[in-house]
């Protein structure tokens, strides 16, 4: 029957395109080994997505033109965020360098960096795109603590202070959940000497900021950073070398800024210094230098981070775009979130 045979050679194609499909599956996990993308990475044999050091994204590279996403008019009511905008101005600085400018800023500003009221590049080049900031400053690591003090001056200096409320620095590896970050700081004065970020505990008595997870300094604290730390060689390093989140840690507190708790209302943290998987699934080891540093008790698992988080860190470029995606568009459908204001200073 001619059906039949139709039918016996449609299956025969079927198990033949099965086949190719195999083959083609096969070759293509095969190629997919030798990734370039993949092999930039330090793959460690356990979690290769754990990620504990800056040379291990040093390679790592986003899309070649930024990402754009579309835009969600109709389902999203973001009144309150934009309200608290306005009120609560941001402006963010990313430390970065000549080399960084395509392979990672570009894509800090293609996806959180586009929410603060401001956001500026700090490098050693001028880019007028992105726009890059090239301050007095030599390239590389050696040179981050001179940075951090030419940025804050160069902010001062040209009076971004008038315009804006607090300052957020944070690295090209920084991923910001910028609405999240008001949420924490509506509550307190920009004229208070205060500053926010993940605590460490050594070094300095009342703690310092860790530079990966980003922190941020009110108006005031810049003020005075940059007017009576810099200057002081009593109160603040005035070589260029140095733990640049450290430093500025014990100039701030020099000058009575007091060291912030950024941890919400159940205690949770908020400024995380490893990426999301890193903290939801790393086994505890007391060995691993961050439980000697970090100054609050943190849980680790599914409470190691607050619902309100406000950045992770080691954050590669393409995972840039998968935080956006899985923050600001993948919903679950019929669940629709409620912003409760809420106040945020941490019961202790
Ligand atoms: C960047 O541009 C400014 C203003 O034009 C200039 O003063 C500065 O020297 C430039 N920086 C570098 C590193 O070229
Ligand atoms: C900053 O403001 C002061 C005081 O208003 C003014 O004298 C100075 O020229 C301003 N600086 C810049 C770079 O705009
Ligand atoms: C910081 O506070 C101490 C103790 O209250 C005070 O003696 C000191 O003058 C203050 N320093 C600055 C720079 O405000």
């Amino acid at each position: 029957m001619p059906l039949l045979s139709h039918e016996t050679s449609a299956s025969k194609q079927g198990i033949l395109l099965l086949l190719t499909g195999l083959v083609a599956g096969f070759l293509f996990s095969f190629l997919f080994s030798f990734d370039p993308i993949e092999a930039s990475y330090k793959i460690t044999p356990h979690h290769e997505a754990v990620i504990h050091e800056h040379e291990d994204l040093e390679l790592a590279s986003g899309p070649e033109k930024a990402l754009k996403f579309h835009e969600h008019h109709d389902e999203i009511d973001s009144t309150i965020a934009e309200e608290l905008a306005e009120k609560v101005k941001v402006l963010c600085w990313v430390m970065t360098g000549p080399k960084n400018h395509e392979k990672k800023a570009k894509h800090v500003k293609a996806t959180w960096g586009k929410r603060c009221n401001e956001i500026l590049f700090m490098s050693s080049e001028n880019d007028t795109n992105l726009p890059a900031v090239g301050l007095p400053v030599k390239d590389g690591r050696d040179n981050l603590w001179a940075k951090t003090k030419e940025a804050f001056k160069y902010l001062h200096n040209n009076n971004y202070t008038d315009k804006y409320d607090w300052f957020l620095k944070a690295d090209d590896d920084t991923y910001v959940i910028v609405e999240n970050l008001r949420l924490l700081l509506e509550p307190y004065s920009p004229n208070t000497p205060i500053y926010f970020g993940l605590k460490f505990k050594p070094y300095v008595k009342q703690g310092y900021m860790s530079g990966g997870a980003g922190y941020v300094l009110s108006k005031e604290s810049v003020r005075r950073f940059v007017l009576e730390a810099i200057p002081n060689k009593k109160l603040c390093k005035q070589s260029n070398s140095g733990a640049e989140d450290v430093e500025i840690g014990k100039c701030l507190a020099a000058v009575n800024v007091t060291a912030g708790d950024s941890r919400d209302t159940d205690g949770s943290f908020r400024f995380l210094s490893f990426n999301p998987e890193h903290h939801l699934t790393h086994k505890k080891s007391e060995k691993f230098w961050y439980w000697q540093y970090v100054y609050d008790e943190q849980p680790m698992g599914i409470n190691c981070c607050s619902d309100r988080a406000i950045s992770f860190h080691y954050i590669s470029p393409n995972q840039m775009y998968v935080m956006e995606y899985l923050i600001y568009h993948l919903r679950p459908y019929g669940i629709d979130q409620i912003s409760r204001s809420q106040n945020t200073i941490p019961k202790s």
